[in-house]
């Protein structure tokens, strides 16, 4: 009898607390109490976990990743290009200050010159590749092939021994970065790497796309039921093939329209492509 009554009042407690910490979240996200404006700050504990829960989200998922060599002199040299043309804008370089607006975000993307006493060249690799969520670094994917990823994260590992003299002539001697291999062997559409694309080129920016997370646009028509429809644009006939061609160059189809070129490879698109047939 005694222990049952213990055991409502230990449920009762914890319900009721349940509630209060139910209701104090609900007023502060309802209310607008949570300042979300980058000119405020983290507080410290804040700060802290979040930075923990990305290192370890990130350390478990590289952690298989195998490592090539990155003493290659040409690797450098492509490396130093490309961290030029991608990565100083926000993380800045020896004898470099990060642009305007790397300055201003929250959280403020560091000087990359010791991110090898946190990470391992692996993570940086994965970093790099996949993004991280909820902060200002961008997912390379997409923009830079695999051989290219290694290359920009060789010239991270070689960062920290660079006086501003040497980062400076390195990426002066460096040339032009090496664009991305568009080259790979043509294949049939991926509907899961579609998926993944269309989020990587933005197009839930615009459209509304059943299984892309977005704020519901209404800038593009939504592209639910896309393949039932006899037309793409109300221009092209709706196969596989006109989408591909559609997506690539929406103004060589129709000039007038506020579709913009998205840059998107062949295929890129014509992974899009799959993932589109299945929205009937
Ligand atoms: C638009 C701005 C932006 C660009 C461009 C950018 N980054 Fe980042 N990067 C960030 C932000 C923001 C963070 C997160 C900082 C944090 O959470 O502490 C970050 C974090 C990182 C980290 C983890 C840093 C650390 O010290 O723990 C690495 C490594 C990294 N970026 C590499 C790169 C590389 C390589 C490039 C170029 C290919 C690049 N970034 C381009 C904004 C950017
Ligand atoms: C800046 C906004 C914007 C972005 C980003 C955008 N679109 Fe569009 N899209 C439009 C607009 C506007 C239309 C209507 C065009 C017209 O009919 O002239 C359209 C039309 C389309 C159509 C034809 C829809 C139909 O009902 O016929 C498809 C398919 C499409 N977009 C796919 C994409 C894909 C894939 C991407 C990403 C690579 C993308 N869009 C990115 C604005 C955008």
């Amino acid at each position: 009898m005694v222990a049952m009554k213990k055991t409502t009042l230990v449920l009762g407690t914890l319900a009721a607390l349940a509630v209060l910490a139910l209701t104090v979240g609900g007023l502060v996200i309802y209310r607008g109490t949570y300042d979300i404006s980058a000119t405020s700050q983290h507080l410290q504990p804040v700060h802290s976990l979040l930075e923990t829960t990305m290192r370890q989200s990130v350390r478990l998922r590289a952690r298989d990743i195998a490592t090539p060599p990155l003493d290659d002199v040409q690797r450098l040299a492509r490396g130093a290009a490309l961290f030029r043309d991608h990565c100083v804008q926000c993380h800045g370089a020896p004898g470099v200050a990060q642009s305007g607006f790397g300055q201003s975000m929250q959280p403020v993307p560091g000087p990359l010159v010791d991110a090898l006493q946190r990470w391992r060249p692996r993570e940086i690799y994965w970093i790099t590749r996949h993004g991280i969520k909820m902060s200002g670094m961008p997912a390379w994917q997409f923009r830079l092939d695999d051989e290219a990823l290694w290359d920009v994260v060789a010239f991270v590992n070689l960062l920290p021994t660079l006086s501003p003299q040497a980062y400076a002539q390195a990426t002066r001697d460096a040339g032009p970065a090496p664009r991305r291999a568009d080259a790979a062997p043509l294949r049939a559409g991926q509907v899961e790497r579609g998926k993944l694309a269309l989020g990587q080129y933005a197009c839930q920016a615009c459209h509304t796309i059943p299984g892309i997370t977005s704020s519901s646009p209404n800038v593009g028509p939504p592209l639910a039921g896309l393949a039932s429809r006899s037309h793409i644009a109300g221009k092209l006939a709706n196969t596989p093939e006109n989408l591909v061609v559609w997506v690539r160059d929406p103004k060589a189809v129709k000039p007038q329209t506020a579709m913009p070129d998205m840059g998107v490879s062949e295929l890129d698109a014509r992974d899009m492509a799959a993932y589109l047939a299945t929205l009937r």
